[in-house]
C-alpha cells in the first residue's frame, strides 16, 4: 500500500478486496452486525487512499451464497456500519458487476468510497474453472486502475477477487494483509521460547494439517474445545454424546503417540445433557463422562493446568474457543483461557470465532499482541501451505 500511495493515487480508481465476512443478526425489523471486528480492521487502508484521492472501490464476500443472489447475505446492512465507523458516506452497489455497480462507480468523486454488493452473489467467484473465475475476474478489474488486497482472512482461496484479479491489475498488499503476515511469520521462523500453541474448536480432522506443522516447533500444544473428545476417545475414554469423529480416532492415536507429552489433553470436562443457556451442568473427569452426557467446556481443573502452561510462555498462539462459550454455562473455559493468553509475552489470537470470543466475552483487545482477522487463513499459513491470494501478489 505504501508503494501505491507514494505512486500517488489521487483521481485514480483503487479496487480494494476486503473481507467484510461479519456475523449478521436477522430480526424481523432488522439486520445488525454483531461483531465488527473486520470492518475496523480494514478502514486504515480505505482511509488512507480516500484520502489520498482516490476513487475507492470495495468489494467484499458474505457468507456462502450458492453463486447466485441471496438476500440473506446482502452486504447491505455491512456497508451501513462500514459507513458509521468511516465517518464518511458509502455508496452501496446492488450488484456486484452489473448496472448498479457500474453507475455507483462511475459516479465516485475523488475520496469517496464505495461498497459492491456480495462477490458470492457471482458463480465465477468461487469456480473452481479458470475460464469462469477469469472472465468474473476481468469484470471486477474494470472497477480499479489498481488493486489493493487487504482481505487477509480470504487469502488462503483461490477465487478471482483474491487470485484472478491480481494477475490484471498493478497489485498492491494492504496495511492488514501485511501486518498479518509479518506476525505470522514470527510465529514459524524464530518464536521465543516458550512456545505454546492453544488449539479448540470443533473438528479435530480441521487441525490434523497444522498440528502436524506445529508439534516440532511448540514446547506444548493445549487442545480444548469439541475436538479434544476425538483425542480423548483416542486414549481409550469414553466421551458420551460428546462431539466425536470416529473416523478419526486411528489418526489420533498415532499422533498422540509421536507427540509425547507436547500435547496436553483435559483432565476434566463440564458436561450436560442438552445445549442450551439453561442447562444443569456438572463438572466430572474425563475417565468419568456419562454414556448421555455432552462435554460442551474444558473443567476448572484443566483451566488452572493450561493457565499455569500460558503463564511461564513467551510465545502463544491461539485458535478456537475452548468450550460453546456463546452460552453462558459453558463460557468460562474460554474466558479463562483468553485472559492466560492475553498475559503472555507475545500473543496472537487466531482468527474467527476465538477473535469474536475475545469480543463477546470482554477480555480487553489491547491485551493481545496481535487478534488476527483469519480463522482459516491463519492456520493454512501456519500449515506451511501456499497462499493463494498471497502468491498471487507476489507474481
Ligand atoms: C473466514 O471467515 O474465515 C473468511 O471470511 C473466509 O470465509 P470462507 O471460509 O467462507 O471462505
Amino acid at each position: 500500500l505504501d508503494d501505491l500511495l507514494a505512486e500517488g493515487v489521487s483521481g485514480r480508481r483503487v479496487l480494494v478486496r476486503a473481507d467484510l465476512n461479519v456475523p449478521l443478526r436477522h430480526t424481523e425489523e432488522s439486520v445488525t452486525v454483531t461483531d465488527d471486528g473486520r470492518i475496523r480492521a480494514v478502514l486504515p487502508t480505505i482511509r488512507a487512499l480516500a484520502e489520498a484521492g482516490a476513487h475507492v472501490v470495495v468489494c467484499s464476500h458474505l457468507g456462502r451464497p450458492k453463486g447466485a443472489p441471496d438476500p440473506k447475505y446482502s452486504l447491505a446492512p455491512v456497508a451501513a456500519r462500514f459507513s458509521e465507523l468511516l465517518g464518511a458516506p458509502v455508496a452501496f452497489a446492488t450488484d456486484t458487476v452489473g448496472e448498479s455497480a457500474d453507475t455507483v462507480t462511475a459516479s465516485l468523486a475523488a475520496g469517496e468510497v464505495a461498497l459492491l454488493e456480495n462477490l458470492r452473489f457471482n458463480a465465477g467467484e468461487t469456480s473452481k474453472d479458470d475460464a469462469q473465475r477469469g472472465e468474473f475476474a476481468a469484470k471486477l478489474a474494470r472497477y480499479g486502475e489498481a488493486y489493493v488486497d487487504d482481505a487477509f482472512g480470504a487469502v488462503h482461496r483461490k477465487h478471482a477477487s483474491v487470485y484472478d484479479v491480481p494477475k490484471l491489475l498493478p497489485h498492491f498488499a494492504g496495511g492488514l494483509v501485511v501486518r498479518e503476515l509479518d506476525t505470522l511469520s514470527t510465529l514459524t521462523s524464530d518464536p521465543k521460547r516458550p512456545y505454546v500453541v492453544v488449539l479448540g474448536g470443533a473438528k479435530v480432522s480441521d487441525k490434523l494439517g497444522v498440528i502436524n506443522n506445529l508439534l516440532p516447533k511448540v514446547d506444548a500444544l493445549l487442545i480444548g474445545g469439541g475436538m479434544c473428545f476425538t483425542l480423548l476417545a483416542a486414549q481409550g475414554h469414553g466421551v458420551g454424546d460428546s462431539l466425536l469423529e470416529a473416523d478419526q480416532i486411528d489418526t489420533c492415536k498415532q499422533l498422540l503417540a509421536e507427540a509425547g507429552a507436547k500435547i496436553v489433553l483435559p483432565t476434566d470436562v463440564v458436561v450436560a445433557g442438552e445445549l442450551s443457556a439453561t442447562a444443569a451442568t456438572r463438572v466430572v473427569g474425563v475417565d468419568a463422562i456419562g454414556a448421555g452426557d455432552k462435554g460442551l467446556d474444558i473443567g476448572p481443573e484443566t483451566t488452572r493446568a493450561f493457565a499455569a502452561k500460558l503463564a511461564d510462555a513467551a510465545t502463544v498462539f491461539w485458535n478456537g474457543p475452548m468450550g460453546v462459550f456463546e452460552y453462558e454455562p459453558f463460557a468460562a473455559g474460554t474466558k479463562a483461557v483468553a485472559e492466560a493468553v492475553a498475559g503472555a509475552g507475545f500473543s496472537v489470537v487466531g482468527g474467527g470465532d476465538s477473535a469474536a470470543a475475545v469480543r463477546a466475552l470482554g477480555v480487553d483487545e489491547a491485551s493481545f499482541s496481535h487478534i488476527s482477522t483469519g480463522g482459516g487463513a491463519s492456520l493454512e499459513y501456519l500449515e506451511g501451505k501456499t497462499l493463494p491470494g498471497v502468491a498471487a501478489l507476489e507474481a
